[in-house]
């Protein structure tokens, strides 16, 4: 148990996947690994631990933004014995050429977050996804035939506002989209000693106005799923 989980130490695996909303944690338990045991429900943030090709894998929401992923992975290691996070979510394109439902590999994780200048005295940690998870995600996606991009991202406390040119100049340095998890997985990864990866689709294109009514949401959340559950 810890203050946010009812988990008992063994009812997780090394390996954690974690979409931001829980009935997404419950939809994938159900519907794409085997055995699946639901560990957790506290606030409704459902928590599963199965296999997948014989892997056993857990599955935990981490609700939206950084404090709340914060929460459930800080507890993830240090209550449970767990070794890789793998976020596995949407975020908004700031680069014109990317379309709804493209695959990103998050590289590099950028952000806004007041936790870590507050953590870091104000100066600037650089948080980046494991390289292995990482290279082993890209193998995946090649072998399967899913046009994946690795490249930097951004991780944002405020889904509104900042103006027109909030992104200018992120877009200018690279940065090929925004979402509110990553800076904080990639962070208490380093922190803990344990290995992070965010897997993402594009379910909107902040320049181009594109969302995901558009998309064949099924088909990348699909392909997202399976290049998360392959390299667990
Ligand atoms: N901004 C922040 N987070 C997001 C977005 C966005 O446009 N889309 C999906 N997650």
């Amino acid at each position: 148990m810890s203050l946010h989980l009812e988990a008992k130490m063994g009812d997780v695996a090394e390996t954690v996947l974690l979409p931001g909303d829980p009935l997404r944690a419950k939809f994938v338990a159900e519907n794409l690994m085997e055995d699946a045991v639901c560990y957790n429900k506290v606030r409704g943030m459902y928590g599963f631990t199965g296999t997948y090709k014989g892997k056993r894998v857990s599955i935990q929401g981490s609700g939206m933004g950084m404090p709340s992923l914060s929460i459930y992975v800080n507890e993830l290691f240090m209550g449970y014995g767990v070794k890789n996070v793998i976020r596995v979510g949407t975020c908004g394109a700031i680069r014109e050429e990317l379309k709804v439902g493209q695959v990103l590999l998050g590289m590099s994780a950028s952000g806004d977050t007041n936790a870590n200048r507050v953590t870091f005295k104000g100066l600037d940690f650089a948080p980046t996804a494991d390289f292995e998870l990482l290279s082993n995600a890209a193998r995946v996606a090649k072998e399967q035939n899913i046009n994946a991009i690795t490249g930097p991202i951004f991780s944002t406390d405020s889904f509104y506002g900042g103006g027109e040119d909030r992104w200018d100049v992120w877009a200018e340095h690279g940065i090929l989209a925004t979402e509110m998890e990553s800076q904080m997985l990639y962070t208490l990864a380093a922190k803990y000693g344990g290995k992070a990866l965010s897997i993402l689709t594009v379910s909107d294109n902040i320049v181009t106005g594109e969302n995901s009514s558009n998309l064949d949401r099924e088909q990348s959340f699909t392909d997202m799923m399976k290049i998360a559950l392959e390299i667990a």
